[in-house]
């Protein structure tokens, strides 16, 4: 038995809290409006027993509220960098007996990438606060088989019991406290056996229990439900059964044994049947074979009611859902079907019959039985796509939700937005239904660049995985990603100094050169033909005059091309160096790696050691002022570094009050300023703090501008750029919680010698036993989440997006419709004769057979 006073002495053993002495200036903050997600939504879960009440939960970017109107309210901007694992989500429930309540269970990885346990969070008024628990292992939010679910279920008879299953090996936990302790059900046994890539550590883990469904009907109000289903990744027996309230446990016999996930396990009460749809991957890219099955709790009888026979399948399922109101409507998703486009199917007769949202009229015509509306996110299409046939319907379906209250309306989740719609029963009648893009108020993008360019826009910014956007307007969705060449993920983004509207922007593509430019601030674009799609990219930076692009291959080091000529390799500056051009100078670039500066004073042709940043090991930033030639600035595992001499002396700021820095950028300086310099805004440790800051003197007094409302996650993965027009003006790129804009709304605190005092305190028992948020602002809430700041601070993993590392070297012939490529994937990757290996993103390559 494990509860939270084990947690309150591991505080205090390992929580010292380091004396706070910088002042904060309120800010408000909003996001900057895409309208459309941008990430993969894995759950999306309705309450059965209010009306209108769903959350979604995602796995980098914390969980969100719906509302009346179709827009979504997020419930975990507290999160911070001291607890920024809390924005994997990878499982949600929602209690039937007293609707205020809701639960996470969050934790962003299982591997290294991660040093810290999971928790979980519960709350009492639907997600405005928050009270948690940590549990003695790690959870992963970001983890294979995330779609999976819901591996957390609070009994709908009994509200004080939940259940969770747990990945890594760890079992079933059960909570008979609303979730406030939890013990080990040991004689849950199944503790998980499928593991989805032993060769990488990120995919060798144990994916374990994936789904807790209770069957209502077998209890009764007051008592604990006694028949409760179990879902295991395991590719045997996979689903067991408890009918006595999780005492004793069996194998739900006659289960098929082809070997795949049950990767949903939906109860239809009224029917008294078990809807599991199987997968031969646990996802959310993988899957070429499945079966969706019914179990008749009845008769104990298992049937197939697949929509496409197991002989002729080429993709496993995922999202599932019954219609509560009427018995018998079913509907189930591949879980990606990625050629031609996702297929979602709709059964009126419990899965004996089944129409699809789209079929085959005689190859290459296409009968669409939807319309779709894009209207809130505009750029979930692109408008120059040449693309033989238009991915609308999605990919990465796990989500899949009919509203218990409305027969109408329905959402599903993909590998970028939500889409549903209000006229779901249309699909009987006229076998054709609206779907719209329902994500607003989402905000789920992985920023990797942004720049506010003098004179242009507000903001273009370089995205993961949807590309990046001119951002004409900060409130409204923008209308297209950049394209034309149009990338999966823009890595990096730099306009040049002293002509801001020539912006060089580098990317992923399988066809079009890694590098593009533009002349008009980013509106159009045309393929730098110096790279090719075989030049992998990184950041990226543009000489003043705009004649010279340094980029950081992630393939072949640094490379150089000027006036557009073939990029070359400049071996004097290391691969993996962080870069900048000097804003004014058009022969000056910087770079920096591992404490030690180099700056090329011939347009980048070569690099030369110029400082070292006193005992610095890392540099993770390096800035030139946007208009102060040879003005360059440096942030690394020290603290800030600042040079007025083209990088060949460097001085610390803030002496010792600033003791580590991550991105920062430079805005307009106030007007009432007696200082002329610019203000940097930037995630930095200020006084043992880690937090976002901004500094109006040079590193003299700082600002705390996050809240403990608005944490923005992860330091290390975040993306600053401020702004030289508006004073006071600053972004925040999130790793999975889109762009942040913020203006002051309170008043500059007055000066202060800025203390260089630091004193050490233990941290009460109190304090630690549960980590109280509240996303209205408290000092108290701020206290909390910074007591843990201070031991996490240089042990923080940078959060990754999903796009991580392994490519394949394999050279072996895949099945037809089988995975030839993608990200972590390490499988063949030739096809047979008279098929292709197709591009469709990142994560996911398929042989397919275009006539
Ligand atoms: C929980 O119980 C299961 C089954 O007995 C066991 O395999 C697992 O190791 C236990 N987990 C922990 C963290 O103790
Ligand atoms: C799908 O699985 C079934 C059952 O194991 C098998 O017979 C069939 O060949 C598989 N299909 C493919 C395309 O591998
Ligand atoms: C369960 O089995 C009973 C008895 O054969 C049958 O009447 C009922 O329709 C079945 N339920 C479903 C959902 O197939
Ligand atoms: C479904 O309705 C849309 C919008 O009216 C239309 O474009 C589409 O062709 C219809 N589908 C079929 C198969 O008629
Ligand atoms: C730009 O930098 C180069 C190299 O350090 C220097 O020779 C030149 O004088 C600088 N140009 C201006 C205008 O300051």
């Amino acid at each position: 038995m494990w509860d939270t006073k084990g947690v309150a002495l591991l505080g205090i053993a390992l929580c010292i809290e380091v004396a706070y002495s910088a002042a904060s200036q309120s800010y408000t903050w909003k996001n900057v409006v895409t309208g459309g997600g941008g990430g993969f939504v894995p759950g999306i879960v309705f309450n059965p027993s209010e009306k209108g009440l769903a959350y979604a939960r995602t796995d980098i970017g914390g969980a969100y509220r719906l509302n009346s109107d179709d827009t979504w309210t997020p419930l975990a901007d507290f999160v911070s960098n001291s607890n920024w694992n809390h924005w994997g989500v990878d499982a949600l429930a929602t209690d039937a007996v007293d609707t205020d309540r809701l639960y996470l269970a969050v934790g962003m990885y299982t591997n290294d990438w991660d040093p810290n346990n999971g928790a979980i969070m519960r709350s009492t008024d639907k997600g405005e606060t928050w009270t948690e628990s940590t549990l003695p292992f790690k959870v992963g939010g970001n983890m294979p088989g995330r779609g999976m679910g819901e591996r957390l279920a609070a009994d709908p008879n009994d509200n004080r019991i939940l259940f969770f299953g747990a990945r890594s090996g760890h079992g079933l936990w059960k909570s008979t406290d609303y979730g406030a302790t939890w013990s080990n059900v040991t004689s849950f046994t199944w503790t998980g056996t499928y593991v989805q890539d032993s060769s990488y550590s990120y995919t060798a883990d144990i994916v374990g229990i994936a789904w807790v469904t209770f069957d209502p009907t077998s209890g009764s109000s007051g008592s604990p439900t006694p028949r409760i289903f179990v879902g295991v990744a395991n590719t045997g027996q996979s689903v067991f059964v408890s009918e006595d309230a999780g005492a004793t446990w069996k194998w739900v016999s006659g289960e098929p044994q082809y070997g795949f996930l049950p990767h949903k396990g939906v109860l239809s009460p009224s029917e008294k049947t078990l809807y599991i749809s199987y997968s031969d991957g646990a996802g959310p890219y993988d899957g070429t074979n499945g079966t969706v099955h019914k179990y008749n709790i009845s008769t104990g009888v298992w049937t197939d009611i697949s929509p496409t026979s197991i002989t002729d399948t080429y993709y496993g399922y995922g999202g599932l859902s019954v219609d509560l109101q009427v018995p018998g409507t079913v509907m189930v998703a591949a879980l990606n079907c990625w050629w031609p486009d996702e297929l979602i199917w709709r059964s009126v007769d419990s899965g004996v019959t089944w129409s699809p949202i789209w079929a085959w009229n005689g190859y290459p015509s296409i009968n669409y039985y939807y319309d779709y509306i894009v209207t809130n996110a505009p750029w979930l299409q692109d408008s120059t796509s040449t693309g033989e046939f238009p991915v609308r319907v999605g990919w990465m379906v796990e989500a899949l939700s009919i509203d218990p209250f409305d027969s109408n309306h329905w959402l599903y989740g993909t590998g970028a937005t939500i889409y549903g719609g209000h006229d779901l029963k249309n699909w009987d009648s006229a076998h054709n239904v609206t779907l719209e893009s329902l994500a607003y108020g989402i905000e789920e993008m992985a920023v990797l660049g942004l720049i506010a360019p003098p004179g242009g826009p507000p903001l273009l910014s370089a995205v993961a995985d949807v590309g990046g956007f001119y951002h004409s307007d900060l409130d409204t969705p923008p209308a297209q990603s950049h394209h034309t060449p149009t990338y999966s993920s823009t890595n990096g983004i730099d306009y040049a100094g002293n002509k801001p509207s020539n912006i060089v922007r580098s990317g992923s593509s399988d066809s079009d050169p890694t590098v593009a430019l533009s002349t008009d601030f980013g509106r159009t674009w045309s393929a730098n033909y110096a790279a090719s799609s075989s030049t992998g990219t990184g950041s990226i930076a543009l000489s003043a005059d705009g004649d010279t692009v340094l980029l950081m291959s992630s393939t072949d080091g640094t490379l150089r091309s000027q006036y557009q000529s073939t990029f070359s390799a400049v071996s004097s500056l290391p691969s993996g160096a962080v870069i900048a051009s000097d804003k004014a100078n058009n022969s000056v670039f910087y770079g920096a790696s591992s404490g030690t500066v180099y700056v090329s004073t011939d347009t980048g042709l070569s690099f030369a050691r110029t400082a070292a940043l006193g005992s610095s090991s890392a540099v993770n930033a390096i800035r030139a002022h946007p208009s102060v030639a040879g003005d360059v600035w440096a942030s690394t595992d020290t603290g800030l570094w600042h040079s007025t001499d083209y990088g060949t002396t460097f001085t610390k700021i803030g002496s010792t009050t600033c003791t580590a820095g991550w991105s920062f950028s430079f805005g307009k300086a106030s007007s009432s300023s007696s200082s002329s310099s610019s203000v940097i805004y930037g995630f930095f440790t200020v006084d043992g703090v880690t937090a976002l800051f901004k500094t109006e003197d040079q590193g003299l007094n700082w600002q705390m501008i996050s809240d403990a409302s608005h944490g923005f996650g992860a330091a290390s993965a975040h993306v600053v750029a401020a702004d030289m027009a508006n004073y006071g003006r600053v972004f925040v790129g999130t790793n999975g919680r889109g762009i942040f804009y913020g203006e002051p709304s309170g008043s500059l605190p007055t000066s202060s010698a800025t203390s260089t005092s630091t004193s050490s305190t233990t941290a009460t028992g109190s304090t630690m036993t549960t980590a109280t948020t509240s996303s209205s602002t408290t000092s108290t809430a701020r206290t909390t989440a910074t007591t843990t700041s201070s031991s996490t601070t240089t042990t923080t993993a940078t959060a990754t997006t999903s796009s991580s590392s392994a490519t394949s070297t394999s050279t072996a012939t895949a099945s037809p419709f089988g995975q030839c490529g993608g990200t972590t994937y390490t499988g063949p990757t030739g096809c047979p004769s008279g098929w292709t290996c197709t591009f469709f993103n990142d994560f996911y390559s398929q042989c397919t057979q275009q006539e």
